[in-house]
Formats: structure tokens, sequence, C-alpha cells
């Protein structure tokens, strides 16, 4: 890659499209950016808001547009799809949001494409780009715990969030929308050690009670090749207005030689206030009090955006300048993650266990 300047295209003008938009407008070598919607009203205020050169409701037209070099597909889950695969076709560069497609075959023939094409794809789990989970990943790289022999995981979240997201795609259940997240930093941290069976349990009453098909919680046991044992859960449904306004997780790496103990609840950090506080994610949903940081993709503060979202999109534009390594999920491990994710949802529907043979 010879980038100098960035001519950026952004697809979907939603929330993390918006932070994306707003991250790209200031970075130092952003010379475009063209901001699509389907709904142009969406992209019209996206571009006034980020100071954008172009608003469309045409994905085409931004992907194509000859200023783009770097391409951001942040629609909803079940439409990543097509945009990338335009992107692929044009040869240019992709930072997709999670996760990658929500069936393996989509997947497949992602990568087939991307790699016969030679286009660099990234997916934006973003909970890797918290320091403290890059720590844990150096930690076990370079050997200071040993082999791993399991890992132990649980992450909770208010009903009022996961509402949000089932009203924007029925498919993002708990498991394909959020679970996947530390699916993808399990596997990371196992490195090459490949996952090869699965069993999960789930269950589920407020969302039914609401009418809608999904299981607020699930457990799964992932095993790896060399034995370890992975416990991962999700429970999406403490009361709405429980003072998170994000994902909070627990996660403990338990090695030969030593152990790494994530505390990402954040209860440590109160904020209260009469006034009440705006949520990111719910509209119209003040609480009183919040775990400050509880937000998972980050804040606004001081006239800058801090946060995951604002490390993972700062440093994949900045790689594509300088051509940097960084932590991002790569096209083959996000593949992989959707395959054990998908599989946690059969084991969980079916009561069996579930057999991986990953490539
Ligand atoms: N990394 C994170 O912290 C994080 C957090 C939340 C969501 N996400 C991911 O980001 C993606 C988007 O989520 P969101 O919360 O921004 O959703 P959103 O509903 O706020 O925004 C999606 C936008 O895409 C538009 N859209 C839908 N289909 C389109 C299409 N085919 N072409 C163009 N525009 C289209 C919608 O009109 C909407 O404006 C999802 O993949 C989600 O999993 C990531």
């Amino acid at each position: 890659m010879d980038i100098k300047e960035l001519g950026v295209a952004v697809i979907g003008s939603g929330r993390i499209g918006t932070l994306r938009a707003s991250m790209a407008a200031r970075h130092p070598a952003k010379k475009f950016l063209i901001v699509a919607d389907k709904e142009k009203d969406r992209a019209e205020v996206l571009r006034q808001k980020t100071g954008a050169d172009l608003a469309t409701d045409n994905n085409y037209e931004a992907i194509s547009h000859p200023e783009v070099n770097a391409v951001f597909v942040s629609t909803p889950e079940d439409d990543h799809v097509e945009a990338i695969m335009q992107a692929i076709e044009l040869g240019k560069p992709i930072f997709v949001e999670k996760p990658l497609a929500l069936r393996n075959e989509d997947c497949d023939a992602i990568i087939d494409a991307a790699e016969a094409a030679g286009v660099e794809l990234v997916i934006g789990y973003s909970r890797r780009h918290d320091r403290r989970w890059m720590m844990a990943k150096e930690q076990i790289a370079q050997g200071n715990i040993g082999e791993i022999i399991g890992m132990q995981q649980r992450v909770y979240n208010t009903r009022a969030q996961m509402l949000e997201i089932v009203k924007r795609c029925l498919d993002a259940t708990p498991v394909m929308d959020v679970l996947t997240y530390y699916v993808d930093m399990a596997c990371w941290f196992m490195g090459d050690i490949k996952p090869v069976e699965v069993v999960a349990r789930t269950h589920g009453k407020v969302f039914k009670e609401m009418g809608y098909d999904i299981n607020e919680m699930t457990w799964t046991l992932i095993t790896f090749e060399n034995g370890a044992v992975v416990n991962l859960g999700i429970f999406y449904a403490l009361p709405a207005r429980y003072p998170t306004y994000g994902q909070s997780p627990r996660f403990e790496i338990l090695g030969k030689d030593g152990v790494i103990l994530l505390d990402v609840d954040n209860k440590d950090s109160v904020f209260f206030t009469e006034k009440g506080t705006p949520h990111a994610y719910v509209p119209d949903h003040d609480v009183n009090m919040l775990f400050m940081q509880t937000n998972s993709s980050g804040d606004w503060a001081v006239g800058d955006y801090w946060g995951p979202i604002a490390n993972e999109t700062r440093t994949w534009l900045d790689h594509l300048i300088t051509g940097a390594p960084t932590g991002h999920t790569t096209a083959r491990e996000g593949r992989r993650t959707v395959a054990v994710t998908l599989a946690i949802e059969e084991a969980a529907k079916t009561g069996k266990a579930i057999t991986l043979d990953l490539k």
C-alpha cells in the first residue's frame, strides 16, 4: 500500500458509522470523505456533522468514487456483504463492523474474493482495542502465563440496549452480536490452537414476553485442540436502568505459569447527577447514575473521542499510510469467529455438542 492521503467512504450513517466518519474527518491525512446511507437524510445529517464532502444514498457511488481509497462498512449485521464485495471488486481496503457476515457461506465467499484480489479486510471487534485486552495479548504472546489451560468470561448489559440491537436486526441475537466479541478474544488469545468442539445451554423470558424470539442468557463451553476449556457466557437483560451504558464483562485467563483477571464492570468509577445523563445508544433513556467507561465504544470528552472505537479507527487509518502492523481482527480470524459463534447458536438450540472442522 502506498497511500499518502486518505479518501474515506463510510457506508451506513447510523450510530457506529457516525463514529467512524467523525474519526476519519479529524484524521490529519484525510483529504476526502463521502458518507452513504440507504436513508438519504441520515447521510446528509452526517455530512453536515462531519463536514464530509459528499452524502449519497447510493453505496456504489461512494465506494467507487475516484478519491476513495479506504472503505468503512458500518451497515447492520445482515447487510455487510454487498458493500464488501463492491469494495473488493474495486480493490479498496475495507474495515467492516462485526460480525463479518451472518452465514459461513458468505464469509467464505468474502475471503475467497478478498484473497484473490489481494484486498485487505479487517473487522471491527473493538473490544480488542481497549488497552487491557491488548496488554493481555502481549503478556500471552511473551509467554508470561505459559500455556493456556482455560478461560472464563461473562458479559452483562441492560435489556434497554439489547432492544435497540434487535430493532436494528432480528438476527443480531445476544450471541451473534455480542458474545462474538469474546469468541474473537478467546480465539485471538489461543493463537494458532484451534477450537474443536462447542456445547451450550440457553434460556430466556424477558424478550419472549416482549414478542421477540431470542434468549437473553447463553452459557457455552468451547474445547480447543490442546484440551483447553473456555467458558463464555452472556446475560443481556439486566433491568433497563441498571447503570451500565454498554458491556459489563469479566474475563479470566488461566495459564500453566500465570493468570490474567480482567474485571471490566467499571463499578469503581461512579457518576451521579440529578440532571440525568443521556445514553449514547438508547434514545430517551437518561439515568441518574452511571458506571463511567461502560460505553463499550468510547466517549466524547474535551473535544475528542476516547476509547476502543477511537483507537481502532485511528490505528487502521494510520496503518493504511504507514503499513505498520496492528491488532485488528483479520478476515480469516473473522471467519473463524463467525463459525464458532454460529456453532454456539446451534449447540444452544439443539442441546448437542457441535464438532468444529475449521480451516
Ligand atoms: N464496535 C462496536 O462497538 C459496535 C457497537 C455497536 C454496533 N456495532 C456494529 O456496527 C454495525 C452497525 O450498527 P449501528 O449500531 O451503527 O446500527 P444503526 O442502526 O445505528 O445504523 C445502521 C445504518 O445503516 C443504514 N443502512 C442499513 N442498510 C443499509 C444499506 N444496505 N446501505 C446503506 N445503509 C444502510 C441504516 O439506515 C442505518 O442508518 C453492526 O454491524 C453492529 O454489529 C459495533
